[in-house]
């Protein structure tokens, strides 16, 4: 067997090892990383909206308006109604790893928002977080998170 392949394995050249994992680097990083105050990558926003469609629509609402609340005198003790996820409520107010864990973990307040886990990924839920930040005006972006007690 000839070791012509083994010797031109050899003479890449080391930079070109240190050019792919800065790739594979930014790929990953540019992939997870929450970027609170920043406006989404649109192609995570159309990924998420594709998931919002079929998960959170039928209580959040088309484009993250809401659940029409129902007055305190016809609801059952307990009920919550879905938060507007658009910047109309304060779905801004949190930062895109707060969203994230909501959507995955459920709230603690009512079973009607249940855990998504089982059925989203980390990714999942960080494409529908970009998809509900391009519901939001420039303002509520800037302002996003922990900044929006001083910013507004
Ligand atoms: C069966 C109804 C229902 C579905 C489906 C649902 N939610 Fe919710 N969601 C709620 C309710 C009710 C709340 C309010 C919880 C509370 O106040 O503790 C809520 C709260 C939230 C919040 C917190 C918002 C805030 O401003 O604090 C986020 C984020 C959220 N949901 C995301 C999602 C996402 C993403 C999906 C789809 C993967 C989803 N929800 C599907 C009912 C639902």
């Amino acid at each position: 067997m000839s070791t012509h392949h083994f010797d031109s394995v050899m003479h890449i050249p080391k930079q070109m090892y240190v050019l792919v994992l800065a790739v594979l680097f930014s790929l990953v990083a540019g992939h997870t990383a929450a970027e609170t105050g920043k406006p989404p990558d649109p192609e995570a926003a159309k990924r998420g909206q594709k998931l919002y469609d079929q998960y959170c629509q039928s209580c959040h609402g088309t484009n993250g308006v809401g659940e029409p609340s129902i007055p305190p005198s016809l609801r059952l003790p307990g009920y919550v109604s879905a938060p507007a996820l658009d910047d109309s409520q304060h779905a801004w107010h949190h930062s895109d790893e707060a969203l994230a864990r909501v959507t995955l973990e459920g709230s603690q307040r009512t079973q009607r928002m249940p855990a998504w886990k089982s059925v989203l990924s980390m990714q999942d839920a960080l494409d529908i977080v970009a998809y509900m930040k391009s519901l939001w005006s420039a303002r509520a972006l800037e302002c996003q998170g922990p900044k929006h007690m001083s910013c507004m």
